[in-house]
């Protein structure tokens, strides 16, 4: 008797418990942010790149086809998306090391906090794309099929020509963007995309500068989002200086200013021309306030401030003294943070306007 009482008991505890609804389990599984590490690949910025290495959630393209003349660009691009349910794309540059797999992992990782920290930043509809613009050390370490398109080291980062392949000729590095966000662009594969956003940090930001200021085509512009991170300098868009340098020569030449000296692709352009444009787009910059060093020590750069932040204020303060802060432009301060690549995109600045706005 003694054990089938307490039997009996829980028998009818179970079947009183069956007809009552559940509650739901407790949460026992920790949510936690994906982090993914960053890939690794042997070789370096001056002696080439030796390969393009595997990264998670990404597929590498290493001779993605940007148009009809058969034109190549290595990219990495995010793996798995149905092209349908695609509403935004980040298209990322790299930085001045030529590091696509490190930028393209960096984005992804600020799209996870983004998704964990707000679960209608929906990762099955943001593609992330990183081209790699290389050069022609790349193709002798390896990581660069010998067809492809090169530039020179730092060319890439401010519109010029490439130098390769053979049979490939005034391929601007900006007419690559102009392939690369008609990609993203064409309705009849994405047709549901509302927004791509060009972001950069550091040189790639900027490469978004200069573009946004030279791009020629217009009618997605609506649609297209610039997004400028601690840039080492600016294209300046008045012809005077915060810190005016009489043995400085050029100082308003392209890529430092709109004087002249434009590449290829700017070469139909002025001054005039490219304010217009230049002020109408949909330009975000961010800044990161203790960004205190100084990246380009040009003297073209140094007239501009004395390191990425106070370039930052002066410029900003000088579109809006001379133009009336443009109605498309946006400009984030993000506090504390240095010159820091994921600081910036993770911060909720950075997350807002990459993923959101
Ligand atoms: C692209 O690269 C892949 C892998 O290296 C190669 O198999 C393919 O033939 C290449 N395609 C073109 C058009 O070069
Ligand atoms: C969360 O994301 C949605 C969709 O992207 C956005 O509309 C909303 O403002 C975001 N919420 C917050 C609190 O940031
Ligand atoms: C858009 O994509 C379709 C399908 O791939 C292609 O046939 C068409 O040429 C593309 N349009 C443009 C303007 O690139
Ligand atoms: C802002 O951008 C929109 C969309 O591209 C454009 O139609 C409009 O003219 C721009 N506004 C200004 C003041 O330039
Ligand atoms: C002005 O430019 C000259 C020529 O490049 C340079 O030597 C000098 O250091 C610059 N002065 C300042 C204050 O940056
Ligand atoms: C531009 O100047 C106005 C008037 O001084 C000021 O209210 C506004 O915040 C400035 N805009 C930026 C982006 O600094």
């Amino acid at each position: 008797m003694k054990t089938i009482i307490p039997l009996l008991l829980a028998l009818a505890v179970s079947t009183l418990a069956a007809n009552v609804p559940r509650r739901p389990p407790r949460a026992e599984h920790v949510v936690r942010q994906e982090k993914n590490p960053d890939p690794t690949v042997g070789g370096s910025p001056d002696g080439g790149w030796q390969s393009m290495p595997q990264v998670a959630d990404a597929t590498a393209y290493p001779n993605w086809t940007l148009d009809d003349s058969g034109a190549m660009l290595p990219v990495y691009q995010t793996t798995g998306l149905i092209p349908n349910e695609v509403t935004r794309a980040v298209i990322v540059l790299p930085g001045k090391p030529r590091d696509c797999w490190y930028y393209w992992n960096a984005m992804n990782n600020a799209l996870y906090l983004a998704n964990y920290q707000n679960s209608s930043i929906s990762r099955s509809q943001i593609s992330i794309m990183a081209p790699c613009f290389w050069t022609q050390v790349d193709v002798e370490a390896g990581a660069a099929q010998a067809d492809v398109l090169i530039w020179g080291m730092t060319t890439w980062i401010s519109g010029h020509e490439n130098v390769g392949p053979t049979g490939v000729s005034d391929y601007s590095s900006f007419k690559a963007l102009d392939a690369l966000i008609e990609h993203y662009m064409n309705k009849s594969v994405y047709p549901n995309l509302k927004t791509v956003v060009l972001a950069g940090h550091s040189a790639g930001g900027q490469t978004v500068q200069r573009y946004a200021g030279l791009r020629q085509t217009t009618e997605n512009d609506d649609r297209l989002h610039f997004w400028v991170g601690n840039p080492g300098s600016l294209m300046w868009l008045s012809a005077d200086r915060p810190y005016p340098n009489a043995s400085c020569s050029g100082i308003d030449d392209y890529k430092y200013g709109l004087a002249g000296d434009f590449p290829a692709y700017g070469s139909k352009l002025d001054r005039d021309s490219i304010l217009s444009l230049y002020n109408s787009r949909i330009v975000n910059y961010a800044w990161g306030t203790a960004d205190n060093g100084n990246g380009d020590t040009r003297c073209e750069a140094e007239t501009q401030g004395s390191t990425h932040y106070t370039r930052g204020q002066n410029f900003v303060s000088m579109v809006n003294a001379t133009f009336g802060w443009p109605a498309n432009a946006t400009v984030d301060w993000v506090e504390g943070v240095s010159h820091d690549n994921v600081g910036m995109m993770e911060s909720a600045e950075g997350i807002d306007k990459l993923f959101v706005y």
